[in-house]
């Protein structure tokens, strides 16, 4: 299978922005800039604040515009104050889920083994996984990053079949380079992509390896994206910044189209 014959997948990844008025609004906006558009070649998804979900189902409804989340707890239900679970998500019209984000591992206590956790009770519940790994500048500069990103992607993903592989998109997003402005060279990219293909063969075998989409996500914007979405293992894009401006996240999924 050729990167052609991969599902395209650009995310937007709000983070902690937008009320649901202005999400409402923000929706319309990307609609309004993708109108006539062809869709058929790539998937579009704004993951967006629990409280904004409602409203964002709401706006996207009948649309190219798929609805995820950003993160969801591993239980059904239970004593987990502040947390949201799957099944929970799905109730409200979720398609899609951001699970290992780095922010939530630097910030929240996220490890390999809860990020396992969550991807496997996303799954069950019916999600589709945006898994996010990704190595710290210091593991760069140390040259470990193949090693690093192999082996969060093993962890990640311990247990999770073949059959349910095909809910997983996985996001390399270099930690040095979110939200800094720094994006990756479009090589470097390729290159920890191809590397998590290459994992990927090793647990699932190369066919399962060829078809599984792997966005690459990190100061992407509609300036550099063209080129890094150019790469042969890059088949798509995790968004931030760029994602909370109508015009620019539009020229980002024109340039995967
Ligand atoms: P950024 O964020 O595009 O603002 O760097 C990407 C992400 O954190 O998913």
């Amino acid at each position: 299978m050729k990167k052609e014959t991969r599902k395209a997948v650009i995310a937007g990844n709000w983070k902690m922005n937008k009320t649901p008025a202005e999400a409402t609004e923000l929706i319309t906006a990307i609609l309004q800039a993708n109108e006539g558009a062809d869709n058929s070649g790539c998937t579009v998804v704004a993951c967006v604040p629990y409280v904004d979900i409602d409203a964002a189902v709401k706006a996207a409804k009948g649309t190219f515009l798929k609805i995820g989340a950003e993160n969801c707890h591993w239980e059904k239900s239970g004593a987990y104050t502040g947390e949201i679970s799957a099944d929970m998500l799905v109730a409200c019209g979720v398609e899609y889920v951001i699970i290992g984000h780095s922010e939530r591992r630097q910030y929240f206590g996220e490890t390999d083994l809860t990020v396992n956790r969550r991807v496997k009770a996303a799954l069950e519940a019916g999600l589709k996984v945006i898994l996010c790994v990704g190595e710290l500048l210091e593991q760069r500069e140390q040259g470990i990053t193949s090693e690093i990103i192999s082996m969060q992607v093993k962890i990640d993903l311990a247990g999770v079949t073949a059959e349910q592989m095909e809910n997983v998109i996985i996001a390399y997003e270099p930690v040095w380079a979110i939200g800094t402005g720094k994006n990756a060279t479009a090589d470097e990219a390729d290159e920890v992509c191809g590397g998590i293909r290459a994992t990927l063969a090793q647990l699932y075998g190369p066919a399962l390896a060829e078809a599984t989409t792997i966005q690459y996500g990190g100061s992407m914007n509609a300036k550099n994206c063209a080129e890094l979405l150019g790469k042969v293992n890059v088949d798509g894009g995790l968004i931030g910044g760029a994602a909370l401006k109508a015009p620019d996240f539009t020229t980002i999924i024109s340039a995967a189209r």
